[in-house]
């Protein structure tokens, strides 16, 4: 063997093979001169035979790819989930089968609005997004790290991010822009109340829980279906900045959220979160005083129960790879969970993806990093950048010679309908009953907190009908809360009550 391979080494040197470590060109021929071009002569120009020089500038200028249209600055890691309970009665998801199974993740924390290396001190929500890559496939409970959200219809999501992100004009966010938006009517209230805490801003990434915010379906094998709803809780706390808190680290470090990460990490200080479900049945639905299927709803008298803990233990060895070329997407489901009716979710389970076919190319679930540990076998063909070993020539279903199955226990359930097609909102909007159990439920300080917040953006605004509109959702909310913060931006306190009275 020894012998072998000096020879081996021999025959390689002889016929100039390159050893590990000797720069190369794509196509992994060596380079010869990575300093100096090939000019014609000391004094002429550079000549177009210099493929090192063009393949170096080519390759450069396409280095970026879009960035994502919504959620674009962030950070990932790898780690593991494991199960506390056996969750068959609910699921025939088999990454809940049983207490003790583990899971591999990708986890990936975000900004929401400004762009990739924006800082990361701005109140925002947090992007969440979990990929389990389960033994029936990949699941992707892609969440915030607040339990509610801004809107309840897919329909108005490119209208309010157009608002929430900098203006068209001039490139500036502007609470101008965003406070019309949220003024015609009160569904952001809640999202208002809990964006504008201190948790706005979190301290660190491991110092915050995480929410799915929709509920899905759990459904077992007998197909019965329990609406769920799933909330990261972190093991290290929960902790926001105030904006003085925040003026401060962002003089000094705009990437404080990656940063702790990869410390605490590589450090092995190692960030957990309980994963913990609250679930209801469909005969349930219709009795609670809200919608349970409103992503602006919290699920208050449901109670959570523990299903497992996340660790996360390895930092990516490549940021572009892996973190940047992570495609979450809510559509990506296993058997056993399936979307609710929630018109917000709906739109997400198209939106994702394809916004992924655009980004990341038609073949993206191909990359490492997106790749499912089990075997494909979706009969999808060819694209741009296939790196697939398909070998079968059976590439469409049914077929005698390579039959492939499909599995009963994934075909959607059967779901009873009833009713007309129509365009209307839900019934039991209720956009303030759970802004102001909120707003009550905070202690004195983080009441201080959030006026001041709140004052700090709302303040800016300079039409009246605007500001005293979302002055009277506040108000309808709690009147404490309403008077406070139409004090703290000068409003007028009579306009604000005359309004919340027609709500
Ligand atoms: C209809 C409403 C929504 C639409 C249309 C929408 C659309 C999008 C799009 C297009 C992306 C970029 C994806 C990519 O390029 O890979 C994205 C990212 C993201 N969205 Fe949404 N979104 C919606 C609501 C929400 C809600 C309610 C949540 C939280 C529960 C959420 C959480 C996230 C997260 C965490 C990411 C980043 C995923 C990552 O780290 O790559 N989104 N969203």
């Amino acid at each position: 063997m020894f012998k072998r391979s000096i020879i081996v080494m021999a025959i390689g040197l002889s016929l100039g093979v390159q050893a590990a470590g000797t720069l190369t060109k794509d196509n992994g021929a060596p380079v010869g001169d990575n300093q100096n071009s090939i000019t014609a002569g000391p004094n002429g120009s550079t000549l177009l035979q210099d493929v090192h020089l063009i393949q170096k500038l080519q390759r450069f200028a396409r280095e970026r790819i879009p960035e994502r249209v919504v959620h674009a600055r962030g950070t990932g890691a790898h780690g593991e989930f494991v199960a506390s309970a056996d969750l068959s009665d609910q699921t025939v998801a088999s990454l809940f089968a049983a207490a003790g199974k583990t899971t591999p993740v990708f986890v990936r924390f975000s900004t929401v609005i400004h762009g990739n290396h924006s800082p990361e001190t701005l109140r925002d929500p947090r992007g969440f997004a979990v990929k389990f890559y389960t033994d029936q496939g990949n699941w992707d409970l892609v969440g915030n790290n607040l339990p509610v959200f801004f809107i309840r219809d897919a329909i108005k999501f490119p209208d309010m991010v157009h608002s929430l992100k900098p203006s068209p004009v001039n490139n500036m966010q502007d609470p101008n822009r965003f406070f019309d938006f949220f003024s015609h009517d009160g569904t952001a209230t809640h999202m208002l109340t809990q964006l504008y805490h201190d948790i706005g801003i979190p301290a660190s990434y491991r110092q915050m829980d995480g929410f799915g915010v929709h509920a899905y379906k759990f459904v077992n094998e007998a197909g019965e279906v329990r609406y769920v709803k799933f909330n990261w809780r972190s093991q290290q706390g929960v902790k926001g900045l105030s904006l003085d808190e925040a003026a401060k680290v962002q003089s000094s470090d705009f990437n404080h959220l990656t940063r702790d990460l990869y410390a605490a990490i590589n450090a092995g200080d190692l960030p957990k979160w309980d994963l913990y479900i609250q679930t209801i049945t469909p005969a349930q639905l219709n009795s609670f005083s809200y919608n349970p299927l409103d992503a602006t709803k919290i699920w208050p008298d449901v109670p959570e129960v523990k299903v497992g803990t996340m660790t996360l233990n390895r930092m990516p060895d490549n940021f572009f790879q892996e973190t940047e070329q992570a495609a979450f997407a809510p559509g990506n489901l296993v058997p056993g969970i399936e979307p609710s009716e929630d018109r917000l979710l709906q739109g997400r389970i198209f939106s994702y993806s394809d916004t992924q076919l655009y980004r990341l190319g038609a073949n993206h679930q191909q990359l490492p990093i997106n790749r499912p540990l089990v075997a494909v076998n979706s009969n999808n063909q060819d694209g741009a950048a296939n790196s697939g070993n398909t070998k079968s020539n059976v590439n469409y279903e049914p077929s005698r010679v390579e039959p492939k199955g499909a599995l009963t226990t994934a075909r959607a359930v059967t779901t009873a309908l009833n009713g007309t097609v129509q365009q209307q909102t839900i019934d039991k909007t209720d956009n303030f009953s759970q802004a102001g159990a909120l707003y009550r439920a905070y202690s004195k300080k983080e009441k201080d907190n959030l006026i001041r917040n709140l004052a700090a953006d709302l303040g800016q605004v300079t039409d009246s009908a605007t500001k005293h509109a979302m002055l009277s959702y506040f108000y309808k909310a709690d009147a404490d809360y309403g008077s406070r913060i139409t004090k703290a931006v000068k409003g007028d306190l009579a306009t604000v009550k005359q309004l919340a009275a027609q709500l």
